[in-house]
Order: C-alpha cells, then sequence, then structure tokens
C-alpha cells in the first residue's frame, strides 16, 4: 500500500459553493474527498444524500469516500454507489450483519469500511478485518465537524492498526474528526494512513497551505 492520503470533509465546505470548493480542496493535494452523510437518527444532524454525491461526481476528479451515518445503510448503499461513491463506510454500531453489509459493497465493485465510533472497542474489527478494504476510526462522536479530537482514541487507533496487520493484507487505516496540523502526527504516529479533515481545512482560508503543513507534520 503506498503512502498516506488525506480526505477533506466537505462538512466544513460552503455547501452554497461545493463544486468551487471541491476544486479548491483538490488543486491544495487533496487525495481523497470525504463526504458525511447523516440522517438525523444515527447522529443527531442532517446532511446531503445521493443527489447532491451525484452532483459532487460531476465536478469532482478524487475519489469519493462516502461515509455512512445513518440507520439501515443497507437500503441505501445501491444509490450512493449509483450515485458515484468509490468507498463506502458503514458503521459497525449500525448495522446487524456487518459481513453482510460489507459484501454487499464490495459486490458493487466498491471499496468497502467499517467504521467505529470512540467508545466501540478495536476488538470488534476482529472477526470482520479479513473482509475489509478499509477501516474508518471516529475521533469525535459523529454528527458535526468542528469538534475536539478525542484523545483516548489513539491508542485505539494503535490497537486497530495491530489487527488489520495481523492478517498481512494491505487495509487502511483512516482517521475521522478533529485532525489537524497540531495532531495530525500523533495520529500518523498511532498508525494512521488516512486522514479526514473538515474544518481544519475548508476552516482554513488557504487549502493548499493547511494540507501542505499537514504533509509536513507527517513527513509525506
Ligand atoms: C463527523 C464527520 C467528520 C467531520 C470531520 O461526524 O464524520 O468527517 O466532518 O470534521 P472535523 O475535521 O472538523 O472534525
Ligand atoms: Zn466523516
Amino acid at each position: 500500500m503506498s503512502g498516506i492520503r488525506l480526505a477533506p470533509s466537505i462538512l466544513s465546505a460552503d455547501f452554497a459553493a461545493l463544486g468551487r470548493d471541491i476544486a479548491a480542496a483538490e488543486r491544495g493535494g487533496a487525495d481523497l474527498i470525504h463526504v458525511d452523510v447523516m440522517d438525523g437518527h444515527f447522529v443527531p444532524n442532517i446532511t446531503i444524500g445521493p443527489p447532491v454525491v451525484q452532483a459532487i461526481k460531476r465536478v469532482a476528479t478524487r475519489p469519493l469516500d462516502v461515509h455512512l451515518m445513518i440507520e439501515e445503510p443497507d437500503r441505501y448503499i445501491d444509490e450512493f454507489v449509483a450515485a458515484g461513491a468509490s468507498m463506502v463506510s458503514v458503521h459497525v454500531e449500525a448495522v446487524p450483519h456487518l459481513h453482510r453489509s460489507v459484501a454487499h459493497i464490495k459486490a458493487l465493485g466498491v471499496k468497502a469500511g467499517v467504521v467505529l465510533n470512540p467508545s466501540t472497542p478495536a476488538a470488534m474489527l476482529e472477526d470482520i478485518a479479513p473482509d475489509v478494504d478499509f477501516v474508518l476510526v471516529m475521533s469525535v462522536n459523529p454528527g458535526f465537524g468542528g469538534q475536539s479530537f478525542i484523545p483516548s482514541t489513539l491508542p485505539k487507533i494503535a490497537e486497530a492498526r495491530r489487527i488489520i496487520d495481523r492478517g498481512g493484507r494491505p487495509i487502511r487505516l483512516e482517521v475521522d474528526g478533529g485532525v489537524k496540523v497540531d495532531n495530525i502526527g500523533a495520529v500518523a504516529a498511532a498508525g494512521a494512513d488516512t486522514f479526514v479533515a473538515g474544518s481544519a481545512i475548508f476552516g482554513a482560508g488557504d487549502y493548499t497551505s493547511t494540507i501542505a503543513a499537514m504533509r509536513r507534520a507527517i513527513g509525506y
């Protein structure tokens, strides 16, 4: 598996100018575009659905990393893939048959990820790791951008890395929530290789210099 990936979360972009903000993030060095889908049930916020993903897909040149924070995500996986998702992740807390959900995503020809909330132990990855393309560890309680990184998630990131490495198969480890220039080094040292950042990038005037500073902080 090669290199690290930075995934700006458009949750903190200007929703009235998504195309402009995505293009600017891509010019600034974004590797993925992270899309936060929330339903007001699994998390206390409502964001975007397949039509918006479809519109984003028309302008984005990087893969769309679609993070489903919704109840019954199985009902919507096909629609998000048809809309243009290249990666789809589901929360282990949201589905009763995780293996079936992961198999469903992979059968559609896109990358399948599983997500852990901050209070969900890394051990939940043990049995599903052989089947996933990536793992996403939440470092805030999902629902909103701009929250503070929860430090106790660092040892969990390290534990998740140990579990996925045991299989000897390349699996990406993504971290999402409160990632900034000043803590991304610690997140990388714990074992993450894919970094979601919303407010740190879209809240800064100059996306390019923020993304460059993040890369420098992890020596890449
Ligand atoms: C939180 C979302 C995150 C969020 C990250 O529920 O999953 O992707 O946009 O935003 P920041 O980087 O501002 O914490
Ligand atoms: Zn997210």
